[in-house]
Parts: structure tokens; sequence; C-alpha cells
């Protein structure tokens, strides 16, 4: 074919996206987003590790996407990502099985959920414990450090891969703390997001810069996937006043981000490094 070709659009398409061959381990993925993040990697043909502390959820994620895809394509291992012995042990048992990760998703969190009640653990400022300070960035952001030293400087030595950070639209965005607001309480009582959310989020961002440009030369690129917020059980109340805040006029469906995993997980993203791909229905651009 001559080099300014077209070709078949078809044909080309699906194996710039196809992941055939190819290992991706999820970080978190017994929860929500975890399993659509495996379910996007599995329908394009890759073969995934669910990795997480919930060891329970893993088999329940494992039945769930079994129902859909070969089970022989889907592995679960327990790994606490705030413990670097927990991460070095499943990539030497990787290792010795020979099994390569191409792509690595760091997505574990320990976020606040709104659910039936709204967001109703005590978050304030004022009175954030420490503690949990240090518990939510363990998680959200020196976990994606050590995954990505212990899996990043393999790929480097192996000739390549991906590593994918899942942030949040607040990467980019303050939370509007309006959208959390009861009546009847006291606004010092009021529940917030908190300040540890907002902190891991841009903090993967500037992880994902740095990774970008460190083994560049050794075929790893690092992106960061800044997902807006998904609808589940909240409250109407709350649904309506986030959803006033998007420009398309709704939060997202689960599955509403697994064309952007796929994207970024596989060569159809190879020339992007370093970026903070924004899905919110628009709302950061309000
Ligand atoms: N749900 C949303 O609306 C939304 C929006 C934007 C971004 N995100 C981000 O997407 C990611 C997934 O969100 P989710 O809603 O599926 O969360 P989730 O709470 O359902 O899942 C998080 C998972 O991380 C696991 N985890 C906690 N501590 C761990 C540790 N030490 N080691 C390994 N795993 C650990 C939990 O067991 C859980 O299964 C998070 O990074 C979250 O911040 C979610």
């Amino acid at each position: 074919m001559a080099d300014n070709a077209v070709g078949d659009i078809g044909t080309g398409v699906k194996s710039r996206f196809s992941m055939i061959g190819r290992t991706a381990l999820i970080t978190g993925s017994a929860g929500m987003l975890g399993r659509q993040h495996a379910a996007a990697l599995l329908e394009v043909g890759a073969l995934v590790v669910l990795t997480d502390i919930d060891v329970d959820g893993l088999k329940v994620a494992r039945d769930d996407l079994e129902e859909s895809f070969e089970s022989t394509w889907i592995r679960t291992m327990a790994m606490d990502v705030t413990q670097i012995e927990s991460v070095r042990e499943v990539a030497e048992e990787l290792d010795s099985e020979g099994v390569r990760v191409d792509a690595l998703i760091n997505n574990a969190a320990l976020d606040p959920k709104v659910g039936e009640d709204g967001l109703t653990d005590g978050s304030r400022l004022e009175t954030f414990p420490v503690q949990r300070w240090d518990a939510e960035l363990a998680v959200g952001l020196t976990g994606a450090f050590l995954c990505s030293q212990v899996f990043g400087t393999r790929m480097a030595a192996n000739g390549g891969g991906v590593i994918l950070n899942i942030a949040s639209d607040f990467s980019v965005l303050a939370p509007d703390q309006r959208i959390y607001h009861q009546v009847g309480l006291d606004y010092r009582d009021q529940p917030v997001k908190p300040v540890t959310y907002s902190v891991v989020k841009a903090g993967l961002v500037g992880l994902t810069r740095y990774l970008a440009t460190y083994w560049p030369d050794a075929g790893v690129r690092a992106n960061a996937l800044s997902p807006g917020g998904v609808q589940t059980n909240q409250p109407a109340e709350f649904v309506k006043k986030i959803s006033h805040l998007v420009p398309l006029g709704r939060m997202a469906s689960p599955d509403e981000y697994r064309s952007a995993v796929q994207f970024l997980c596989s060569d159809a993203s190879s020339f992007l490094t370093g970026q903070n791909i924004v899905v919110d229905g628009g709302r950061s651009v309000w």
C-alpha cells in the first residue's frame, strides 16, 4: 500500500485498539469503575489481572466479568497498593509465570461516596484528621507511585508499556461544595468533598507528567483519565444539582469511560503521553 493510502478503515481501527496478546493490571478492581476498566480491556482482547485488598470483592468482580468474557483471560490477585512488599510480591509472581504487564491502571482510591443520604462523613477542613489525610494519600497517590515504580521499571526493561492514572474532573476543578449542602444543617456541620480528594487527583496529574518524561526512550507512556461523576444511588436532588453544572446535563453511566480506557491503553493513543484526558460531559469548560 502507498504510504499515503487510507487503507481499510475497519481493519486499521481494530488493530490500533486491539490489546490481543497484552496484559493489563488494574488496581482497586473490586470497585465500581475498576470492573468497568477490566471489561473495557477484555472487550479489546487483553488478559486482565484484577487486584485489590478486597478479596471477596475481587471474586464477585471476576464472577461478573466471567459471565461476559472468557475466564482464562481474567486473573485475580490480592494486592495492597500502599505496601511495597505486596506490590513486589504480585510483580514477582507474574514474573515467575512469564506474564509481563503491558498496561497498568492506577485506579485504587479511598473516596467518600454520595449515597442515598448524601455525603455523610465529616470531611470538614477545620477538623480533618491528619490520619485520614495520610490514609487517603497513601492509597490514591503513594499507591500509584509504588505501582508505577514496580511495574513501570519492568515495562522500561521489557520494551515499553502504558501507565494510566485514574484522576477525576477535580484534578482540574475545585469541588463546588454547594452541591453537597444539606438543608437544616449549620454551615459548620455541612458535608464537603474532602481536601484529600483534590490533592490526590491533582497530584496524579503531576505524577503522570513526571512518568511520561522519565521513560519515553524505553517506550513507556503515561496518561491520566479524569472522569466526571458517575450516577449510582445518589439522592435525586444531588443528581439534579450536579447535572446543572454539566453541559451535557447529566452524570455519566458507569460504562461511559470504557472507550477512553481502550484508547489510552492501546496503540490507538501511541503518540499521546503526559496528558490528562478529562471526560466530564463538559463540566470543566463551564
Ligand atoms: N465513581 C465516580 O464517580 C468517580 C469519578 C471520578 C473519578 N473516580 C475515580 O475512579 C477510581 C475508581 O472509583 P470507584 O468509584 O470505582 O471507587 P470504589 O470505591 O468503588 O473502588 C475503589 C477500590 O479501591 C480499593 N482499595 C482501597 N484501598 C486499597 C489499597 N490499599 N490497595 C488496593 N486497593 C484498594 C477498594 O477496595 C475498592 O475496591 C477512583 O480513583 C476514583 O477516585 C470515580
